[in-house]
């Protein structure tokens, strides 16, 4: 992990960020040159479920993703972070250790925020806490929706419905009305679907036969019929 200080970039990020939206231009600068950049290669772990930081972080470029990962080594994908999103919000809000793994899944630009920074920043101007409330929000309707997915979906179901999400962000259609997304391993798909990897391939045998999604060389076609598999 590289560590530099570099206050212009950050300034003119946070404008960006809902959760600073309402910072004035001279809280902003100021809140800017408490940041730390630093820059993280793919796959390497920026914290581990159970640390005891408590920093929060803002990706200015890349893309890391929070996991939980069993003592068998069985990873569960919680959520996916890309440019302008925050995280370490909750250690960061209660002060206790971590709740999940942080992972860089593309070389990323981190700006980093220690706790009582932020909390000064917070106390000095509310609108920030109110902005990060409906931001957590957000993210409990996300996590309800996983929620749902685990209590009342069988794993193909859950598998096609990951799928579906990236098709509906990242895919590129093609003349079939066929969205072509980037192949994603059974392992990969195990570890965002909550199930194992045994499972994942039969549902995948179970989509392709139900015409769900085809696997051609590095991608997969997601049917646009494939909603009516849920
Ligand atoms: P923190 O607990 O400080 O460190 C791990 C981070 O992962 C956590 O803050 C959140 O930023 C993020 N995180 C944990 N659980 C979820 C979830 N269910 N949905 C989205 N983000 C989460």
């Amino acid at each position: 992990m590289r560590k530099d200080a570099d206050s212009g970039l950050i300034k003119e990020f946070l404008k960006e960020i809902p959760i600073f939206k309402s910072l004035s231009d001279r809280h902003l600068s100021r809140l800017s040159e408490d940041f730390i950049v630093c820059r993280i290669n793919k796959g390497e772990t920026i914290f581990h479920q159970s640390d005891d930081s408590t920093d929060l972080y803002i990706i200015l470029d890349g893309a890391v993703r929070a996991s939980l990962v069993n003592e068998d080594g069985e990873k569960l994908v919680l959520a996916a972070f890309n440019k302008g999103d925050f995280f370490g919000e909750m250690s960061l809000l209660d002060g206790k250790p971590r709740s999940a793994t942080m992972t860089a899944t593309e070389y990323a630009t981190l700006g980093v925020l220690r706790r009582d920074t932020f909390l000064n920043a917070a106390k000095n101007d509310p609108a920030i806490a109110i902005d990060l409330l409906s931001a957590l929000v957000q993210r409990m309707r996300m996590a309800d929706g996983m929620i749902e997915s685990l209590a009342f979906l069988d794993v193909s179901q859950r598998v096609i419905k990951i799928l579906m999400q990236i098709a509906r962000t990242e895919g590129i259609k093609d003349k079939d009305g066929f969205f072509r997304i980037k192949r994603l391993t059974h392992k990969e798909l195990a570890a965002r679907t909550g199930a194992s990897r045994e499972a994942v391939s039969k549902a995948m045998k179970v989509l392709s036969f139900r015409d769900g999604v085809k696997e051609e060389g590095d991608c997969f076609l997601v049917s646009p019929r494939a909603e009516e598999l849920l």
